[in-house]
């Protein structure tokens, strides 16, 4: 490694004491047998796919077909996050809540110091400084991540600012600094062969609030080892947007462009795999031309009041960790663009040609290709079998610059004026295509009523509702009931609210066909947002909020019954009790932290119901 970098790779790229003390302790603690501090050049980047590929980590792609991307198989039980064994130990259980789960700081930092004890035993330890947002933004922070992982390193590369340009922001020690702790928990005996992905059965995803510390052990997999995502910018940056008055959401962030070339943009909540990416991409459908979709970001939000009260939002991320299932030309061609070079694919399938494919990406499969896990497989083996080619979470990891739609502003170290906030679930039922909530306090009863049936972002079953506030049930670092205090206390520093709507792109008819085309059709409903936070649509008022009449949508370049769309926005009285009574389990279990604003926008809600 030294010699293809040219540089002893174990000298200090930073002169900040704190950092390298604590390099050296845990190196004391996980015994690699080097330790590289990583520069973040492409020179380094080259030389660790060239290290992947030895390993037999990464396949090099076919450079005619996808120039400059690699290929990985993962260990078949790392394909997702790992929810249940994700750990807030704050110093107190309480300030954890009941949808987190909590053990005591001390006990697990005992249990941490045990099994991180040699775990990198015969493998390289990467210091990989990085920053979540642009370097230097006043919005951003940073973070040091030690990882036994090369592949989370060439990774992170892509997702996050990495190297020499973050020691120099930590070298100037304004700002302060999380330490992420990462062992893929497979320490090597003297003459063990490695494995091509390694990783340990015994997971544990770590977060102290309180010390703004990340220790996660076990897994290489996306969120749980690419510590900057879910980890770093939402689960510890929640908790210290509540310190010092900010939010950090689970929000794409587009800017949607009128003919007249007036920009909105808009922050939206999903939850995993609800498309995010696709509408933060999206290409209007004809009729709609003069209409332009810029993309910010795709997943995460950091949303921040400006001197003049009006909030600013950045996409602390610098690539795409997309979904790459369901993926095409057709349905999000902007990412078929961003992730046709530079890209790392992760379990998707792998042609006899050196190119990936994956379910949905082309109407016509690969007359055979090898599967996520190196199986050979057919359409033939997949009608007998069932068995999928890719695995449904697997995902591409792209530069956001790549991005044909990419905002010119979406490194503005400032941020973009937030006039929109949009909250939405995957719902074959009881929600219409969208409404606009009241007021503010009913918007974050909105968000945090939000429920949305499962997918294969995360372990567990799929397809059952549930309750996920603001698409943060994962990933809110504190007391949930405390967070929604803290949206309600937001408003107070605005001097100027964003409005909040409600979408459902998935609603279902009678016969469980979806009723909305959605995708790029979903323009019309943000043209409608759009319209509506310049008060210049017209709404229906209805018990739940205001509602757009069919004359109210554009529809030119479609052709869409009316009746359609009054079954897509029936309001059902029923279902809507029933819904209320659902919502309410949560509330109960978060009672003693319930800002009262929830109970009263519930019962006010009931009265209409
Ligand atoms: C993601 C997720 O990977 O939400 O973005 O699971
Ligand atoms: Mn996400």
């Amino acid at each position: 490694m030294a010699s293809a970098l040219g540089r002893d790779v174990s000298i200090p790229l930073s002169k900040n004491t704190h950092l390298i003390r604590w390099v050296e302790k845990m190196a004391a603690l996980t015994t690699p047998d080097s330790i590289h501090w990583v520069d973040g050049s492409p020179e380094e980047y080259a030389a660790l796919c060239d290290r992947l590929v030895a390993a037999g980590t990464f396949i090099q792609l076919n450079q005619n077909l996808w120039p400059g991307c690699y290929y990985a198989r993962s260990d078949s039980g790392d394909v997702a996050r790992v929810e249940d064994r994700t750990f807030i130990c704050s110093l107190s259980k309480d300030a954890a809540g009941p949808t987190n789960n909590w053990v005591n700081p001390f006990e697990m930092r005992r249990t941490l110091k045990q099994i991180f004890r040699g775990a990198m035993k015969g493998r390289t330890m990467y210091v990989l400084p990085f920053s979540m947002g642009p370097v230097g933004s006043p919005m951003s922070q940073i973070g040091v991540q030690l990882t036994d992982s090369p592949y989370v390193v060439v990774n992170m590369r892509i997702m996050a600012r990495i190297g020499q340009a973050v020691f120099a922001e930590i070298d100037k020690d304004v700002k302060r600094v999380v330490p992420c702790m990462h062992s893929v928990g497979m320490p090597l005996a003297p003459g063990q062969k490695d494995v091509p992905w390694p990783c340990s059965k015994e997971k544990y995803i770590v977060h102290f609030p309180e010390a703004r510390e990340i220790w996660s052990y076990g897994s290489g997999y996306g969120g749980n080892a690419l510590l900057g995502k879910k980890c770093f910018a939402l689960r510890i940056a929640s908790n210290i947007a509540r310190d010092e008055g900010w939010m950090a959401e689970h929000m794409l962030i587009v800017g949607l462009e009128n003919p007249q070339g007036e920009k909105t943009y808009v922050a939206a909540a999903f939850p995993s795999s609800c498309g995010k990416t696709n509408l933060a991409m999206m290409i209007p459908p004809a009729g709609f031309d003069g209409w332009k979709v810029w993309t910010v970001g795709d997943d995460i939000a950091w949303i921040k009041p400006d001197v003049q009260g009006r909030l600013r939002a950045i996409n602390p991320e610098a690539g795409f960790f997309g979904v790459a299932p369901g993926t095409s030309a057709k349905t999000n061609p902007n990412a078929m663009a961003a992730l046709s070079r530079n890209t790392i694919f992760t379990n998707t399938a792998l042609t006899p040609e050196g190119g990936v494919w994956w379910e949905g990406m082309t109407d016509e499969p690969p007359a055979e290709c090898l599967d996520w896990q190196g199986n050979r497989w057919t359409p033939e083996i997949a009608r007998q079998t069932g068995a999928k080619a890719a695995h449904p979470n697997a995902r591409f990891t792209a530069p956001a610059s790549q991005c044909p739609t990419i905002d010119p502003a979406w490194e503005d170290p400032e941020g973009v004026l937030i006039k929109a906030i949009v909250f939405g679930g995957r719902r074959a039922t009881t929600m219409p295509l969208v409404y606009q909530a009241f007021n503010w306090t009913a918007g974050v009863y909105t968000g945090a009523t939000m429920g949305s049936e499962t997918t294969a972002a995360a372990a567990g079953q799929v397809g059952r509702v549930r309750r996920d506030p603001m698409a943060m049930l994962p990933f809110c670092g504190y007391h949930i009931g405390d967070y929604f205090r803290h949206w309600i206390r937001m408003q107070r520093n605005l001097s100027e609210t964003p409005r909040v709507f409600h979408v459902n792109w998935f609603r279902k008819g009678p016969n469980g066909e979806f009723l909305w085309p959605g995708f790029a059709q979903n323009i019309r409903v943000l043209r409608w947002i759009v319209e509506r936070v310049h008060g210049r649509a017209l709404a229906l008022e209805s018990p739940i909020g205001w509602m757009p009449s069919y004359d109210s949508i554009e529809w030119s370049g479609m052709n869409f019954p009316r009746e359609k769309f009054d079954q897509l926005q029936a309001f059902d009285p029923g279902a809507w009790r029933a819904e209320v009574i659902d919502q309410q389990e949560l509330f109960i279990d978060i009672h003693d932290h319930l800002p009262p604003e929830m109970v009263y926008e519930r019962e006010l809600l009931i009265c209409r119901l």
